[in-house]
C-alpha cells in the first residue's frame, strides 16, 4: 500500500516559496573543507578561542552550574535576565553609549536579532539598504522574509553617503516601503572598512529626512588594532537599534547578544520573539554574567587584541609582498576581514578548486551580494583564525592561484582570441 507521505518529495514543489529563493551560505559549505589540516582557511571569521583563560572559563560557569543552577536551567524571561541586561549596560557605557536596562534585549547571539528584526518589520518586497557587500548572515537572515535588500557601496572611509543619498531620493522621503538601513560601521564584515565619523553624522541626518530606521551591528568595535575609538552610531542617536554580541570578544559557542533600542521597538521585537524561542539559555547568561564581573575579561581581551593585530600585520606584508599589482586591497584598523578586488575577468567562485589543490580557502564574493552575481571578481581572507606563519604561506599559495589565472588572461589577450577589459 502506498501512503501520502511516502510519495511527498521532500525537495519538490511543497517546499515554501521564501524557502526555494535560498542559497546556503559559502563559509559553511567551506567549514567541511577547512577541517583539512593540510589546507589553511582564510575563510572563516571564527575567533581564536584557545586564547581564552581556562581558570576565567570555570569561574564563569561555576555559577550556572552551582549557586545560581536553580533559574539558570529554567525558563527565562522573553527579553532575557535583568542581571545579563545590567552587564551589557556596562559594557556600552565603556563605548559611549547610556543604555538602560529596560532598552535591551538578550538574544541568541546577534544572528538571532537580525532575523527578528526582519520578521518584525519586513513585508515582502519591502526595501531594505546595506552595504555592498555586506555580512551574508544578515542577507541569509533577511532574504527570509523577501525584502529587495539595495547595496550602497562603500569605500576607505565606509558607506558612501552620495551614493546612499541617490538611492534615498530614487526610492522617495517617506517611502513606507523604506524600512531601515543595515549597517556593521566598525571594520565591516566583509570589507574591513569602517565608517567615518563625519559619515555616520550624516547617515543620521538621512534617516530623519527620509524615515528610515538604522540597525548597527558592531560585532567587532572592540577589536580595535590601530587608530582612536569611533563613536557608535548609537551614542548619536536613540533611535538607533545596535546589535552587540560577546561572540567575538568572549566565545560564540554561547550564542549571547543583544539589542539596545527605543522601548517601543523592542516590545514588537519581543512579540515575535516569544514565536521563536520563548527565551534564550538563562544558563548562557549566567555564565556571560560572571565572566564580565568576576573574571580579568579587559586582560584576555588586550591578549585578542594583540594576537589578531599581529595576524593582520602578517596578512597585509603577505599580500604587499606576493599579490599582484592588478589586486586591491583593503587595510583594516580592526576585525577579522581584508577584501579583495581583482581584475574583472577573474571568477573568484570558478578559482576556489585551484586555491583547495594549494591547500588555501577564502570565502567568493559574490556570496556577499543580494543578487549573488556582483562581486564575482572579489573575496574576503581572514586573518582571525591561523597563525602568522600559517597566514602568510595561505596569501603566497593563494597569489599563485590568481597568477596563473592572469598568466591565462594575458596569453590570450596575446593571441588576440579575447579583448581587454
Ligand atoms: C557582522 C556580523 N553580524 C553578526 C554576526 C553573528 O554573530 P553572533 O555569533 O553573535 O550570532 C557576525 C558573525 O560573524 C558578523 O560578522
Amino acid at each position: 500500500m502506498t501512503s501520502a507521505h511516502l510519495t511527498f518529495d521532500q525537495t519538490g514543489e511543497k517546499i515554501a516559496e521564501r524557502v526555494t529563493k535560498m542559497r546556503s551560505s559559502a563559509v559553511r559549505d567551506l567549514f567541511a573543507a577547512a577541517s583539512n589540516p593540510a589546507i589553511i582557511s582564510l575563510s572563516g571569521g571564527m575567533p581564536d578561542v584557545s586564547l581564552l583563560p581556562q581558570a576565567a572559563i570555570r569561574t564563569a560557569t561555576h555559577a550556572a552550574c552551582d549557586d545560581e543552577r536553580a533559574v539558570a536551567l529554567q525558563y527565562g524571561s522573553t527579553d532575557g535576565r535583568a542581571e545579563t541586561k545590567r552587564v551589557f549596560c556596562d559594557l556600552m557605557r565603556d563605548i559611549g553609549v547610556r543604555a538602560k536596562p529596560e532598552n535591551v534585549m538578550i538574544t541568541s547571539g546577534a544572528q538571532e536579532a537580525l532575523d527578528l528584526i526582519a520578521k518584525t518589520f519586513v513585508n515582502p518586497g519591502d526595501i531594505v539598504l546595506a552595504e555592498g557587500p555586506t555580512y551574508l548572515g544578515a542577507l541569509q537572515a533577511f532574504s527570509a522574509y523577501e525584502p529587495d535588500i539595495r547595496c550602497i557601496p562603500f569605500d576607505d572611509e565606509g558607506m558612501r553617503m552620495d551614493l546612499l543619498e541617490a538611492e534615498l531620493q530614487r526610492i522617495g522621503a517617506g517611502n513606507p516601503q523604506l524600512k531601515f538601513l543595515y549597517t556593521i560601521p566598525n571594520f565591516q564584515n566583509p570589507g574591513g572598512v569602517t565608517m567615518v565619523p563625519a559619515r555616520r553624522k550624516r547617515l543620521l541626518e538621512l534617516s530623519d529626512e527620509y524615515g528610515f530606521m538604522v540597525v548597527e551591528d558592531d560585532p567587532y568595535g572592540r577589536l580595535r588594532y590601530d587608530g582612536g575609538h569611533v563613536l557608535p552610531l548609537k551614542a548619536l542617536s536613540d533611535d538607533v537599534v545596535y546589535l552587540g554580541t560577546v561572540s567575538k570578544v568572549f566565545a560564540p559557542g554561547l550564542r549571547t547578544g543583544w539589542i539596545v533600542a527605543p522601548k517601543h521597538v523592542l516590545a514588537k521585537i519581543n512579540l515575535v520573539k516569544q514565536g521563536t524561542d520563548l527565551c534564550g539559555s538563562a544558563f548562557n547568561q549566567v555564565v556571560v554574567e560572571h565572566y564580565f564581573t568576576d573574571t580579568p575579561w579587559q586582560k584576555t581581551l588586550q591578549t585578542f587584541v594583540e594576537t589578531y593585530r599581529e595576524r593582520r600585520d602578517a596578512m597585509l606584508a603577505a599580500l604587499e609582498e606576493h599579490f599582484p599589482t592588478e589586486a586591491t586591497w583593503t587595510r583594516p584598523e580592526g576585525g577579522f576581514f581584508v577584501w579583495v578586488t581583482l581584475p574583472g575577468y577573474v571568477d573568484t567562485g570558478s578559482m576556489l578548486s585551484a586555491a583547495l589543490d594549494r591547500g588555501v580557502t577564502y570565502t567568493p564574493g559574490d556570496g556577499f551580494f543580494p543578487d549573488g552575481t556582483s562581486g564575482k571578481n572579489s573575496m574576503r581572507i581572514a586573518f582571525c583564525y591561523e597563525s602568522p606563519e600559517n597566514i602568510a604561506e595561505a596569501v603566497r599559495r593563494l597569489a599563485a592561484v590568481i597568477e596563473e589565472r592572469l598568466g591565462l588572461y594575458r596569453a590570450f589577450l596575446e593571441a588576440g582570441a579575447i579583448k581587454p577589459e
